[in-house]
C-alpha cells in the first residue's frame, strides 16, 4: 500500500506529528509511506490512501492551505482511503451557551469537506511554544487567556499536549481500517 501523508503547520507540530504516523507505518510490511508539506504535495494518483493532517489555528479553523487542498482534489479523494487528523490544545471540547466547540467538533466540520466520508479521524495533541511565536499571534493568544479564560498572565503559558504513543495508535487503526 503507498501511503501519502500531506500536513501543513505553523509552528511546526503538525509536521512532527507526520512524521511520527509516517514512522509507524513504516512498520508494516508492504507499506511506502511519503510525507509532504501540503504546498509540495505530489500527484495523488500515485497513492491507495491518503492522511491529511492540520492544525487548529485562529477562530478554532483548520488551516486554510488544507481547505483549499482538499477542494481542489475532491474527486481524486473520493476514490481513496482518506485518513484525517487535526492537531489542536482544546482535544476534548466544551459546551458554551448552547453552542459545543472544540475537540470532535473540529473533526466533524474537517471530515465535512470530503465528498466521500473519511476512513477515519482523530484529534491529536498539540503544543504552544511561547518564544516562537509571532507578536501578533501573541497578543491574540494573550487574549484569550486573560478574556476567555479569566487568567491572569503577562506570558503565554508553555503547553504540550503531544503524545507519541496516541500517534502511532492512530497510524496504526488507519492502517487496520485502510485494508478492510
Ligand atoms: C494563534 C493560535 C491560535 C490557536 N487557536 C487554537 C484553537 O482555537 N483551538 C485549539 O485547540 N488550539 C489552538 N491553538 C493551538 C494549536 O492548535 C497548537 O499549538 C498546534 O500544536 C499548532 O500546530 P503547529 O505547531 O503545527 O502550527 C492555537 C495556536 C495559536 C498559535
Amino acid at each position: 500500500m503507498r501511503i501519502l501523508i500531506i500536513y501543513d503547520t505553523v509552528y511546526g507540530s503538525t509536521a512532527q506529528i507526520a512524521g511520527w504516523i509516517a514512522e509507524r507505518l513504516e512498520g508494516f510490511a508492504e507499506v511506502t509511506v511519503t510525507v509532504a508539506k501540503v504546498s509540495e504535495a505530489p500527484n495523488l494518483a500515485d497513492y491507495d490512501a491518503v492522511i491529511i493532517g492540520s492544525p487548529i489555528y485562529r477562530s478554532d479553523q483548520i488551516l486554510e492551505s488544507i481547505k483549499g487542498f482538499v477542494a481542489k482534489n475532491k474527486e481524486a479523494l473520493a476514490e481513496k482511503k482518506v485518513g484525517i487528523f487535526v492537531v489542536a490544545l482544546d482535544t476534548g471540547g466544551a459546551y458554551y451557551f448552547g453552542r459545543f466547540i472544540g475537540g470532535p467538533e473540529y473533526l466533524k466540520e474537517f471530515a465535512a469537506l470530503f465528498a466521500q466520508p473519511p476512513i477515519y479521524g482523530k484529534v491529536l495533541g498539540g503544543e504552544l511554544v511561547p518564544p516562537k511565536l509571532s507578536d501578533e499571534d501573541r497578543e491574540s493568544l494573550l487574549n484569550f487567556y486573560r478574556r476567555v479564560k479569566g487568567m491572569e498572565v503577562d506570558e503565554v503559558p508553555y503547553r504540550c499536549s503531544m503524545d507519541k504513543l496516541e500517534v502511532w495508535e492512530y497510524a496504526a487503526r488507519f492502517y487496520r481500517y485502510a485494508n478492510r
